[in-house]
């Protein structure tokens, strides 16, 4: 089915290094290559430390690889990353893609239906508009019981459903998850990653996650494994 379908994200070349004291040079990502087709779910795999939050940074925009491009693919017109000014691709950023990290960075001075709203006001939205798409989205995730409550006053996975609500009120075709499930029980786990996996095929997203979870992994499209810098296709271990 999605043999048809555009790549949309394709990182080419990807290397990244860490200077660290004592250390020198740290190379996490090396030559690193992945390409995303249009709808397609992702899962990036690999050991603690293999470099799966640095490689879905690079790929969100929010960090810059030492060396390689990042090409992204929107309404048939393609973009290096690397060329772009920060300013379009901040707005790139906030229109297209959405991020759910894996500490939430809800902000603790909103309400959860304030907290989703954020980004589209930033985007400049009307209040009206992004208060009716956020109670909409709430409601998808589950959490309209829980609209006018602070984040410290959810469980883990009510502040997984309020960031996953968040990073999708812009309709971003794409869409990164840093360890999604990370520190939530199987039940909760499982709960999330179905409701991201219908999520994605509603709104067509393309969606690339790291996991440490097989579970999880077990979920998406493809697999890839973080090994020595690299990108590796298919479920070996
Ligand atoms: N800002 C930074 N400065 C220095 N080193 C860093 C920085 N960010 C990451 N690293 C190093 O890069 C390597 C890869 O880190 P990264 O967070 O990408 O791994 P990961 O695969 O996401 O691990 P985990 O599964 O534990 O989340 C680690 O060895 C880490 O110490
Ligand atoms: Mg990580």
């Amino acid at each position: 089915m999605k043999d048809h379908q555009p790549y949309v994200l394709v990182a080419t070349g990807i290397g990244k290094s860490y200077r660290m004291p004592g250390h020198g040079l740290v190379r996490v990502l090396h030559q690193a290559n992945i390409q995303v087709q249009s709808g397609e779910f992702v899962a990036v795999v690999g050991p603690s430390g293999s470099g799966k939050s640095t490689l879905l940074h690079i790929l969100a925009t929010l960090d810059q690889p030492d060396e390689g491009t990042v090409v992204y693919t929107v309404d048939n017109a393609s973009f290096i990353v690397e060329d772009l000014s920060v300013d379009v691709v901040a707005r790139l950023r906030n229109s297209e893609i959405g991020m759910v990290f894996q500490a939430h960075h809800l902000l603790p001075e909103f309400t959860v239906l304030e907290n989703v709203m954020m980004p589209a006001l930033i985007a400049g939205s009307s209040h009206a508009d992004a208060y009716a798409r956020a109670v909409a989205l709430v409601e998808r995730v589950g959490m309209a019981h829980r609209t006018e409550h602070s984040p410290q006053e959810l469980s883990g996975g009510e502040q997984q459903r309020t960031a996953i609500a968040r990073a999708l009120i812009n309709r971003p075709r794409f869409l990164f998850a840093d360890e999604p499930t990370g520190n939530l029980d199987h039940l909760t786990a499982e709960a999330i990653m179905e409701m991201m996996t219908d999520l994605q095929r509603d709104h067509h997203l393309t969606c690339v996650i790291a996991t440490h979870s097989r579970h999880v992994a077990e979920r998406a499209d493809r697999v890839v494994h973080l090994r020595d810098g690299h990108v590796l296709e298919g479920d070996s271990e």
